[in-house]
């Protein structure tokens, strides 16, 4: 178990202590561990992240995902709030985007078509009839190389990978770097950056699955979205190209309940699984866009994000098929995702915000999400 740290203490040994006992010890981690091997005998590390106050983020570089985010409870406790996996041969049989880099373009695109710059390009469809999350082995799939880095806020890994010309379909090679942060403020900071060498759609973001309580479904927990406004969905999930006001079942303008009206969101499977288009004073700046409580740990979760939407998943496909850490079986909306991200099928909507990256131009995106409790 080498240790990498870059400027900051060990953690020590002690497993899950209080918050406040750790905050006496140090002043923060990296660590860095193998994770076992991929199909093809690539190595994939782990890096687990310590702030001065105890939280501990985990990022493997499968995927460029987290895999365990503990945060402390209103005693103290520290508590797993993300779903995922205890080992990398789980990950790699498949599973639903736990805590991924999802891309080159998150969410689904009409048909798997797009038309840019006149030319037409065809993308896997392996979200039938539509193409999801980057395809069938998206960046989420891949092995990103890892560098602890250097950041007065907390403990920092940036996780590069640089997706060839013509990878899952997508022109142009395009190089993503994501940043992790802890900062000593309690948030987990994901940072993004990309560049191309051949225009290409990029829309990126992360898919952790959060439960506040550690277990049990998340239709008590209490949400809150700052937009008036939703990209309203076909039965397939693709944006209708319409931009709505929220309604009486849509809106979390006012703090509400998941599951308060959550059933009147027919289909199948039905419930939330929405692009909100977050309220925004400046586009491109850092703003609140959603906050989420639970009453029985007291654990907030705030995310603020420099994006214009906001997807709202509900953890409706999950059905108890999935075996996660611990043995822990995620039931039927056991779990949401708030995706920060421009709006799905960006591509084919002229009239959403623009998703297209050009030579010499970059792609950056900055994601927060601040840990407290009341
Ligand atoms: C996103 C999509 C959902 C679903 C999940 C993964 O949130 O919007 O429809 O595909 O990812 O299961």
């Amino acid at each position: 178990m080498a240790c990498v740290a870059a400027g900051f203490l060990l953690a020590g040994a002690a497993t899950e202590p209080s918050a406040i006992a750790a905050k006496k010890r140090n002043k923060g981690s990296v660590k860095k561990e193998a994770f076992g091997k991929t199909k093809d005998g690539k190595a994939v590390e782990a890096y687990t992240l310590v702030n001065k106050n105890g939280l501990k983020a985990r990022i493997i570089t499968y995927g460029a995902m987290l895999t365990e985010m503990h945060v402390p409870d209103k005693d103290g406790l520290l508590g797993d709030v993300v779903l995922g996996h205890d080992n990398l041969e789980n990950y790699l049989d498949g599973h639903p985007y736990f805590g991924v880099t999802t891309g080159r373009v998150a969410n689904r695109i009409a048909k798997g078509k797009f038309i840019l710059d006149g030319k037409e390009y065809t993308l896997a469809l392996n979200n039938d009839p539509n193409h999801l999350h980057g395809g069938t082995e998206g960046i989420d799939k891949k092995v990103w190389s890892a560098r602890v880095s250097r950041s007065k806020a907390g403990p920092a890994v940036a996780f590069s990978y640089t997706s060839p010309d013509g990878e899952e379909g997508y022109p142009g090679r395009l190089k993503m770097k994501v940043t992790y942060t802890l900062t000593d403020d309690d948030e987990l900071q994901i940072e993004y950056l990309a560049t191309t060498d051949k225009a290409t759609p990029v829309n990126l973001t992360n898919h952790a699955y959060w439960n506040l309580a550690g277990k049990g479904t998340i239709l008590d927990h209490v949400l809150q979205i700052n937009a008036d406004h939703y990209t309203p969905v076909d039965a397939t999930g693709i944006p209708t190209g319409e931009i709505l006001k929220v309604d009486d079942v849509m809106s979390f303008i006012k703090p509400t309940a998941i599951g308060a009206r959550i059933d009147k969101i027919t289909g199948e499977p039905g419930g939330y699984d929405h692009n909100y288009c977050l309220n925004k004073k400046e586009s491109g700046k850092l703003s609140l866009a959603a906050r989420v409580e639970e009453s029985t740990s007291g654990r907030v979760l705030e995310i603020f994000t420099t994006e214009p939407g906001i997807q709202l998943y509900t953890g409706n496909f999950l059905d108890g098929t999935e075996v996660g850490k611990g043995g822990q079986k995620y039931e039927f909306r056991n779990a949401l995702c708030l995706e920060a991200q421009h709006f799905p099928d960006s591509i084919n909507h002229p009239q959403f915000p623009n998703t297209v990256l050009r030579q010499k131009q970059k792609y950056t995106q900055t994601t927060i999400h601040k840990f407290s409790v009341r």
